[in-house]
């Protein structure tokens, strides 16, 4: 007999954006006269520009006729975006980011659902207040919560981070250790974001504590101010601690296409280079035959990727001296 998963029961009316459009809908049809400043989800006012239409009329062309036509894409996106990506996304900014390292997606919402699947259950996270809510409902639904008080609108087993004019904003570092921090800059909802020397601290914080930090980039585009990264790769000892996930929503008014991107951990070549190769910095770790050969592979990406959480989760019980 089926079940319904209970965690998904725990989650109080519905999504707060499905909410908010209802209210404005229910709103609209008493007040026909009334204008509206909407204030709930973000969506883009501009059209596609026109060179992103002509690439796109000439895709669906392509896929009109049987000598250009394909189906799936690869599991990690076009080699042509990811090394798009890497150019004028990273090596621009001097990040050493490599294309197996980006996995393209339907966009950083449903990356930033998805992700925590692949940590343990018990992970615990810590969230901004206020906070985008799509990571807090996906942990919820991952059983990663407690239960819900309608007063004060938090879950038990929750980290927040109180963001409000008394501290501009700025989230401070939790008095309870994370496993997995979410930080969005610039910020949705505050509008806030920090100065890389800001960001740093955060990246030396999760380094020390052993935690992750999923780095919601969605807004990059709006960065104007010259100290504030854009990346969160721009700052030394991301690449043991950072998940970058970025959207084209903002900069190229994709919200109705649905594309973004996630980037991981730059660690993670060296040990996919001990799993596909058996040598660490050119060394051999093990028989190049024991080596596995879809580590050559975009999945590999993946395996390894779990391998290096697995590790870290090892390492953290270790020094929590666990068994
Ligand atoms: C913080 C944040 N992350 C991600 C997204 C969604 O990005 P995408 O459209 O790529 O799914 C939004 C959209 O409003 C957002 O505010």
């Amino acid at each position: 007999m089926f079940q319904i998963n209970e965690n998904y029961q725990k989650l109080p009316g519905s999504y707060l954006f499905s909410a908010i459009a209802k209210k404005v809908a229910a709103y609209s049809e008493k007040n026909p006269d009334k204008p509206l400043i909407r204030l709930g989800i973000g969506d883009v006012t501009q059209p596609i520009a026109p060179a992103i239409i002509e690439a796109m009329h000439k895709a669906v062309d392509e896929m009109g006729q049987a000598e250009t036509f394909h189906g799936y894409a690869p599991d990690l996106g076009y080699a042509f975006l990811r090394k798009a990506i890497v150019e004028n996304d990273y090596k621009a900014r001097g990040c050493e980011i490599s294309e197996d390292e980006i996995f393209v997606s339907d966009g950083a919402k449903s990356d930033s659902a998805n992700i925590q699947e692949l940590f343990s259950a018990d992970s615990k996270i810590a969230v901004c207040d206020p906070v985008y809510p799509v990571y807090v409902d996906s942990n919820v639904m991952a059983g990663r919560t407690g239960t819900y008080n309608p007063d004060t609108e938090r879950w038990s087993n929750v980290i927040y981070m109180p963001c409000t004019a008394e501290n501009h904003f700025v989230p401070e570092f939790p008095e309870e250790t994370p496993d997995l921090i979410y930080l969005c800059l610039p910020n949705n909802p505050t509008g806030t974001t920090l100065t890389k020397a800001q960001l740093k601290e955060w990246v030396d914080y999760a380094n020390r504590v052993g935690a992750v930090i999923i780095y919601d980039g969605a807004y990059e585009a709006y960065i104007s101010q010259e100290d504030v990264a854009h990346s969160i790769y721009e700052c030394d000892g991301a690449k043991t601690c950072a998940i970058e996930l970025k959207s084209f929503s903002k900069n190229a008014g994709f919200t109705g296409v649905r594309l973004g991107y996630t980037v991981v951990l730059l660690v993670m070549s060296g040990i996919r280079e001990v799993l596909g190769a058996g040598t660490f910095n050119g060394a051999e770790v093990f028989p190049a035959e024991y080596a596995a050969g879809m580590m050559a592979l975009p999945v590999g990406g993946f395996l390894t990727l779990g391998v290096l959480i697995a590790l870290m989760q090892w390492a953290q019980t270790k020094v929590k001296g666990g068994k």
